[in-house]
């Protein structure tokens, strides 16, 4: 294993009925409050009411930022910092997915920092400071409830940038699979898709001997796999929508790639698609991972087999490596398309336009991906097998 130091701070709170703890949470970092949301599920689902009555009762002066866009764009961003700035905010509450949580860790950081947020995004900067925020999450998928990455999207330049300082980790998440119940069946599917894909990362790595920390993958790759068509035949399942809100966290909370050296070239390749064409993640990922372990196969391989024969159940009898390692390939595209991801970048409409442009946002260095070395010529290639 790599060396490493393991340190997550947030407060996870997982269950039934665990909104009113709110109520404890909030009052200890002060009275002026802002929520952040997205473009009105919460509001559907009766989440917002339940939260609005608890901060009442708590006598927060509650203020508000809605319309936070999936894909969160900078120009939310700025004006979150803007009104906690105005309004003096204590405490900000992130109510919906990983897109308003993101969206909330930037403008957390932004409150504290003179400049302009982007040049954080953008890592000309570092976040020393940010408010202190919690989150009320909604959709199993990124993890960035307890995490401290963040996605945003600057519109204007088509940049999408991935960031993170330890400052945005949330103080806590309230985790309510019921939360969920109204996840459309298309957003179920790509969170699905978002949480095997981060176990998939970590599970490409070169750090050497890292038995526990594939055998974690695995299981919650077994895990997601079996659960999913339960959750998706019947999408008030507590039980499913429970397995998929806890594997999600776990898939990218730090805990199950300790030590260990993911790749993550695939989702670089999905943000710089998704700056362009603004495609849901998941989406993304499903057309993309698949062809970026066929396309490395000589370094891919080895844990292509691993994973085929683990978790795919493919039979290695009488079979070369290779053989076994595209047989898992073939049997992940299956999975996926079973349940209902895209496996085509035409199936969004994309065609080879913008391939040049995209490998060279994926790879802004030249290379990208830690296991995998992939030049921009690479990820063109990528690309092309993916229309
Ligand atoms: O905006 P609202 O009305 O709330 O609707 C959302 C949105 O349209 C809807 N939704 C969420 N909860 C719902 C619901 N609809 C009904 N009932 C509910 N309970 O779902 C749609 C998608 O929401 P979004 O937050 O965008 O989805 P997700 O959680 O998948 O987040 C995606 C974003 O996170 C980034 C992605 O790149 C993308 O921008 N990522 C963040 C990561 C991180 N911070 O660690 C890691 C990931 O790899 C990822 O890159
Ligand atoms: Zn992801």
């Amino acid at each position: 294993m790599d060396n490493f130091m393991f340190h997550n701070p947030t407060k996870l709170i997982f269950g039934r009925d665990t909104l009113q703890s709110l109520k404890a949470e909030i009052p200890q970092y002060g009275s002026r409050v802002l929520v952040t949301y997205g473009g009105g599920s919460i509001k559907r689902n009766g989440i917002y009411d339940q939260a609005m009555k608890l901060l009442a009762e708590m006598d927060a002066q509650v203020f508000e930022l809605s319309g936070i866009e999936p894909n969160p764009r900078l120009s939310s961003v700025h004006k979150g910092i803007a009104l906690c700035k105005e309004e003096k905010i204590d405490f900000i509450l992130a109510i919906g997915g990983g897109s308003v949580i993101d969206a909330t860790k930037a403008i957390a950081a932004g409150a504290r920092y003179e400049g302009d947020i982007w040049e954080i995004i953008t890592k000309k900067e570092t976040a020393k400071q940010a408010l202190p925020f919690g989150t009320v999450l909604t959709l199993a998928a990124t993890g960035s409830e307890m995490n401290a990455g963040s996605v945003i999207t600057n519109w204007e330049t088509q940049e999408k940038i991935g960031w993170g300082a330890p400052c945005v980790y949330p103080q806590f998440s309230i985790l309510d699979p019921s939360h969920t119940f109204s996840v459309p069946k298309d957003q179920t599917i790509y969170g699905i898709v978002d949480m095997m894909s981060h176990a998939l990362e970590h599970y490409f790595s070169g750090s050497p001997h890292t038995p526990y920390n594939e055998r974690m993958v695995e299981g919650l790759l077994t895990t997601v796999m079996e659960t999913a068509p339960h959750a998706l035949a019947n999408l008030e399942d507590y039980e499913s929508r429970e397995t998929l809100l806890f594997c999600g966290t776990m898939a990218l909370n730090g805990v199950i790639n300790q030590g260990m050296n993911g790749d993550w070239a695939t989702h670089s390749i999905e943000h710089a698609v998704s700056a362009v064409y603004d495609i849901p993640h998941g989406g993304g990922l499903a057309i993309i991972f698949p062809n970026w372990i066929r396309y490395n196969l000589d370094v891919t391989e080895a844990k292509m087999k691993q994973l085929a024969i683990r978790v795919f159940g493919v039979d290695p009898a009488s079979k070369t490596d290779r053989e076994i390692a595209e047989e898992g390939i073939d049997r992940l595209r299956q999975f996926w398309s079973e349940i209902g991801a895209p496996s085509r970048l035409a199936d969004y409409d994309i065609d080879d336009k913008h391939l040049t442009e995209m490998a060279e946002k994926a790879a802004p260095s030249g290379k990208v991906g830690r296991f995998a070395s992939c030049s921009t010529e690479d990820v063109e290639k990528i690309l092309t097998m993916c229309l």
